[in-house]
């Protein structure tokens, strides 16, 4: 439903942006005027074009962009757009947090640190608090006179005229949008605050869209983590084999420098590898002796099932390949597809060590784990046949931290 609308709104602007910029042609080619009111009339649509554009900007990211942009920089840009309008060089966001009942910064220009991390406003508050109480747009045109304005966001040193406008789609208001006056003006225009008010409401529908997709993404994440419970359940001897996998794969992707969202992904890989291991028969799983050849066949059809549990689920896309890969080996000997080298995801590489360690050193009902030093040493010997080399290195010095920081503990 949401998704519907958005793609009209997009559609809408679209034609409105086109229908605008014929009418800016026409209008200023339109007969005789004065200097003064021609120039009065291109700024007027410029700032329409602005508005437009920024409109789309907006837009895209909630609508395109869902799942990608988190809400932090959606708000930034969605702030900096606002500011870019009217001129405007401080101003906040300010988003209303639940658990805690009040309105925090979360995107700002020209404010200090100190100030957005001090600035806690309870509902009716000062002008913000008031605003999103009343879902209504506050202008100040005066701060010193004001004195609702006392104490807002704890800092007196500005007495620019600023505007306090709620982000609101129908009556829920999600947080306010504060923009503070331009250098060398006295009061925002008409237009100014005709466009800021648009902008703010497709901020708020744009965060709505972005909230709906956050909330399925963590219901899809919630029964997949459902799952892996159920695989630790049935794989028996891997206890809580996929939390402490998860919480060493995180470590190791920051270290080896990957991108935020990479390293959310390897978590999500170290967690769920083995979810193929649903599909196999648990007599194979938990068979305390050696396999047959048959049997080891059934073993190595894990990761194309964990692969098909997760592929069509859009977002764990990334993971879903980092799963199916999570058996190969550096040198080509591994399964299924005998990838070598860089040809396998890194977050499968980094899987297969993770996962590797832990099997190690667990207890197994036919073996006793390895000591520390002997996992050390295999994990040494397998670099550059089973595992990649670098991130050995890599792990084996984030593993040796960890155990002199356990020592002192
Ligand atoms: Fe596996």
């Amino acid at each position: 439903m949401v998704y519907a609308l958005s793609a009209i709104i997009a559609v809408l602007l679209g034609v409105c942006g086109y229908l605008l910029s014929r009418l800016y042609k026409i209008r200023l080619s339109d007969g005789p005027s004065s200097k003064g009111k021609d120039y009065e009339l291109k700024k007027t649509w410029s700032k329409f074009d602005e508005l437009l554009a920024s409109l789309m900007v907006i837009h895209n990211l909630g609508a395109i962009g869902s799942g990608k942009t988190k809400q932090n920089e959606f708000f930034q840009i969605a702030l900096d757009n606002a500011c870019d309008l009217v001129g405007a060089i401080r101003g906040s966001v300010m988003v209303y947090d639940e658990t805690n009942k009040e309105l925090k910064i979360v995107a700002s220009r020209g404010i200090s640190r100190e100030i957005i991390e001090n600035t806690h406003i309870k509902k009716g508050e000062g002008i913000a608090g008031r605003a999103f109480e009343k879902g209504e747009i506050i202008f100040v045109t005066d701060p010193s006179q004001n004195p609702q304005y006392k104490g807002f966001m704890g800092y007196h040193e500005q007495t620019e005229p600023f505007i306090s406008l709620p982000l609101k789609v129908q009556e829920k208001v999600y947080g306010v949008l504060n923009i503070h006056m331009p250098k060398g003006n006295n009061s925002f225009t008409d237009y100014d605050l005709k466009f800021l008010n648009i902008l703010g409401g497709e901020t708020a529908v744009t965060l709505e869209n972005i909230k709906l997709y956050e909330s399925v993404e963590n219901f899809y994440l919630e029964m997949v983590q459902t799952l892996a419970r159920i695989i630790d359940a049935k794989d028996s001897y891997t206890g809580d084999h996929a939390a402490r996998a998860r919480s060493r794969a995180v470590k190791l992707a920051k270290e080896l420098n990957m991108p935020q969202q990479m390293v959310k992904y390897v978590e999500y890989a170290a967690l769920l590898h083995d979810i193929g291991k649903i599909g196999i028969d648990a007599r194979i799983l938990l068979k305390p002796g050696k396999l047959t050849d048959e049997e080891y066949g059934e073993i190595k059809k894990h990761p194309m099932i964990g692969y098909q549990i997760l592929a069509p689920i859009e977002f764990l896309a990334p993971v879903a390949q980092m799963v199916l890969y999570h058996q190969e080996w550096y040198n080509g000997a591994g399964y299924p597809d005998g990838l070598k080298g860089e040809e396998i995801p890194v977050g499968s590489r980094i899987v297969a060590i993770i996962d590797a360690w832990d099997a190690m050193t667990s207890d197994r009902p036919y073996r006793k784990a390895m000591s520390r030093e002997r996992a050390r040493e295999e994990l040494v010997k397998g670099a550059g046949k089973q595992f990649d080399p670098k991130v050995v290195e890599v792990f084996l010095s984030l593993e040796e931290k960890e155990f002199s920081d356990s020592a002192k503990n």
